[in-house]
């Protein structure tokens, strides 16, 4: 597992993180066991039977426009729950049917010409999506303008640094600390600071930062995570009507971490109901793309991404392998990949560890391909890496449901070999004609604004494609 190791530390981190160290001398793991609280008040919970789920199909995006496919939440009257919900329903209602509006125009359109291949990028502020990355370019771009348009997001502000409120912003697990960040600090355009106008409610905690401070190594022991989980939406439905209402499902947490999984089962709820935005999107461990979100994994080693890697040379510039890969033996994938790749072809270079004299980032920047196998979860940092490099991702990898899936058309940007097609590899990629292969490239350096990290974010970037992913579940969720 990989842990960050460098993070950066100012004097007044240094202090806080020194009297949590404290805390947790005198108060071992029980953070969120809030005893202050008066005693147990009526709730409004609700009993299983009364939250129904019709779950609509695997691409949200296209379950809006399907109307009478929600995921239906039902909750018996009760009236705090009724206050407010009223008036946010219609607002997505009325989304949902600018939404539909746009799908039966682009219906219209697309018999007319298949591929739209000019994308229109005059500056962040008039940026059109157009063009064969996209599953109906038209429809998430009318689904993109309502979100702006009306979408909040309420952050609890309850819980303590460092494990609430912050997050890693270096190393693998990088865009939980980022997406944190700027949802609590950024200029704050999807925030609400009245919980009553909120769409959903975000659960600001981060599992890295769990696993950090909770966690003792190499005991394999993920209680206290869960433990940490099970506590803080205890306190979240204790001290707000929010969770009760809609048994969480309006609600959502982020994390990058392997674990995530095992800590969001601290709370049923949360496992079972809620939208779990996490890199680790693997649908045999639970991972449901109807109300969970698939997290691109970006790997910040210094806290950014290396120059290097966005300044791709220009298309005249011929890149000498056909496909590249290097990294450590885990996970279930990999094996297979050294197994038949390693030292064994002039254009395949698959490597275990890169030998000091040679650059990892090079081998990217000259390689047609980038093999972006699984490791010990689903997500791979290098997906993103080739997207930056302009190097075709080829993916391998077995029950990962892909970031923005619902959105982007990623065999018009990317490769999908199955797993048990390694050892033809090297056929399958000769086989792509250059014209297919310029296609790919094409799509590749279209879709790079969908996972570039800016600070502050900028439209249709990494944080507002998540946030859209978010969006996506919410409007399939109608209360009433
Ligand atoms: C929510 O439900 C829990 C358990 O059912 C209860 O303890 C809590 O007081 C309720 N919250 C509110 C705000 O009523
Ligand atoms: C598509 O073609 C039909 C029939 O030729 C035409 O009426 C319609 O306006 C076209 N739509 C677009 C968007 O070009
Ligand atoms: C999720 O729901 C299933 C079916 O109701 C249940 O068996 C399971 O224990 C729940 N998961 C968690 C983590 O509570
Ligand atoms: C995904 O989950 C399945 C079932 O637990 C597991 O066998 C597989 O190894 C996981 N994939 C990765 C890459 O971890």
């Amino acid at each position: 597992m990989d842990i960050p190791r460098k993070c950066l530390f100012s004097p007044i981190l240094a202090l806080i993180l020194l009297s949590f160290i404290v805390l947790v001398v005198l108060r071992p793991v029980q953070l969120l066991k809030f005893t202050t609280i008066a005693g147990p008040k009526r709730g409004h919970s609700v009993s299983l039977d009364h939250l129904r789920m019709k779950l609509s199909g695997e691409n949200q995006l296209h379950a809006v426009v399907n109307s009478g496919e929600f995921r239906r939440n039902k909750f018996s009257d009760d009236r705090a729950a009724t206050r407010k919900v009223g008036k946010l329903e219609q607002t997505l209602a009325a989304a949902r049917a600018s939404m539909r509006k746009a799908a039966s125009e682009s219906e219209g359109e697309r018999s007319n010409h298949t591929v739209a291949t000019t994308v229109h990028d005059g500056g962040d502020r008039h940026y059109v999506p157009a063009g064969a990355i996209y599953r109906n370019a038209r429809l998430f771009h009318r689904s993109y303008l309502e979100m702006e348009k009306i979408f909040k997001v309420y952050v609890y502000p309850d819980g303590e640094l460092p494990i609430a409120h912050d997050g890693p912003c270096k190393d693998i697990y990088s865009i939980e600390g980022r997406f944190l960040h700027e949802m609590e600090h950024g200029p704050g355009r999807f925030r609400t600071n009245d919980p009553n106008a909120a769409h959903v409610y975000f659960l600001p905690f981060s599992v890295t930062w769990m696993v950090k401070y909770l966690y003792t190594p190499l005991s394999y022991n993920v209680t206290p995570l869960k433990q940490f989980v099970s506590d803080y939406v205890r306190l979240i439905s204790m001290r707000h009507p929010f969770w009760n209402t809609t048994h969480g499902a309006d609600h959502f947490m982020l994390s990058c971490h392997d674990w995530a999984p095992h800590a969001s089962q601290g709370n049923s709820f949360l496992y079972n109901t809620s939208i779990r935005v996490m890199c680790n999107a693997n649908t045999s461990e639970g991972f449901n793309p109807r109300k969970d979100v698939s997290l691109p994994e970006i790997h910040l080693y210094g806290g950014e991404v290396s120059p290097k890697l966005l300044s791709p040379p220009s298309n005249n510039t011929p890149r000498r392998y056909l496909a590249f890969f290097s990294g450590g033996l885990h996970g279930p994938i990999r094996p297979s990949l050294l197994h038949h790749w390693k030292n064994h072809d002039a254009d395949i270079r698959v490597y275990e560890y890169l030998p000091k004299d040679l650059d990892y980032y090079s081998f990217m920047l000259n390689s047609k391909f980038c093999l972006c196998p699984s490791g010990h979860e689903v997500a791979s940092p290098r997906i993103v890496e080739a997207i930056y490099a302009e190097c075709v991702p080829v993916i391998l990898s077995k029950y990962y449901v892909l970031p923005f899936s619902d959105v982007l058309q990623w065999k018009a940007f990317s490769v999908q070999v199955d797993v048990s097609d390694i050892p033809r590899l090297k056929e399958i990629l000769s086989a792509i004609s250059e014209d297919e292969y310029w296609k790919l490239k094409e799509g590749v350096k279209a879709v790079r604004k969908h996972f570039t990290l800016n600070r502050p974010a900028k439209r249709f970037d990494v944080f507002h494609m998540i946030l859209h992913s978010i969006w996506l579940r919410r409007l399939n969720i109608q209360l009433r």
